[in-house]
C-alpha cells in the first residue's frame, strides 16, 4: 500500500515539470518541420524566380519539376505543424507571430490562396517562359500576402 502511494506521489509529482518541457519539444519539432517546409518553398520558388527574371536561362522540363515539386509541397497543410504555444512570444526560433492563432481562418485562407497560386504555376511553368513569368505574380504574391500578417520581420 505504502509503495503504491509512494508511486502514485511520485509519478504526480514529476507529471507536471515533465509536462512542461514534452510540450516545449513539441513545438520545436513543428517549428522545425514547418521552417523546413517553407525552406524547400523558397527553393524551388527561387529556380522558378531566376527563370521568369533572365538569371537563368529558361528549361522546361527543370520549370516543370519545380512548380510539380512546390505544388505537392503545397498540398502538404498540415495543422500540426502550428501548435497553440509555438508563437514567437512563448516559442523560441519562431517568426510565426500570436496573431495567426488569433485568426486561424484568415491565415488557412493564405495558405488556400497559395495553393492556387502553386496549381496555376504547374499548369503553366512548363509551356514557355511567357507562361512561367505570368504565374509568378500569383505564387509570390501568395507567399508575401501571409509574411505581411503573420511573419515577424528578421531580426
Ligand atoms: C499562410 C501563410 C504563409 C504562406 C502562404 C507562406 N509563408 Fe513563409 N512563413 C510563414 C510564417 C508564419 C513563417 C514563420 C515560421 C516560423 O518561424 O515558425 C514563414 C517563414 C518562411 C521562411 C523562413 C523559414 C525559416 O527557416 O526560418 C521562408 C524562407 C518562407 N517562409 C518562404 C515562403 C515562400 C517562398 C512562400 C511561398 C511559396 C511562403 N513562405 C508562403 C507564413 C507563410
Amino acid at each position: 500500500m505504502f509503495q503504491r502511494f509512494t508511486a502514485l506521489a511520485l509519478v504526480a509529482g514529476l507529471a507536471l515539470p515533465i509536462a512542461l518541457p514534452q510540450a516545449a519539444l513539441a513545438n520545436e519539432a513543428a517549428i522545425g518541420a514547418r521552417k523546413a517546409q517553407f525552406q524547400l518553398f523558397a527553393f524551388n520558388l527561387g529556380v522558378l524566380g531566376g527563370m521568369a527574371q533572365g538569371r537563368v536561362e529558361y528549361d522546361a522540363d527543370m520549370a516543370q519539376t519545380a512548380a510539380d515539386h512546390l505544388y505537392h509541397l503545397t498540398r502538404h497543410y498540415n495543422p500540426a505543424l502550428w501548435p497553440e504555444g509555438s508563437d514567437n512570444a512563448n516559442a523560441a526560433d519562431t517568426r510565426a507571430l500570436p496573431a495567426i492563432w488569433d485568426d486561424l481562418e484568415a491565415f488557412a485562407e493564405r495558405y488556400a490562396a497559395l495553393q492556387s497560386g502553386a496549381e496555376a504555376m504547374q499548369a503553366a511553368a512548363g509551356t514557355d517562359l511567357a507562361s512561367l513569368q505570368g504565374a509568378l505574380g500569383g505564387v509570390g504574391g501568395a507567399c508575401a500576402a501571409c509574411h505581411d500578417n503573420f511573419r515577424a520581420p528578421a531580426p
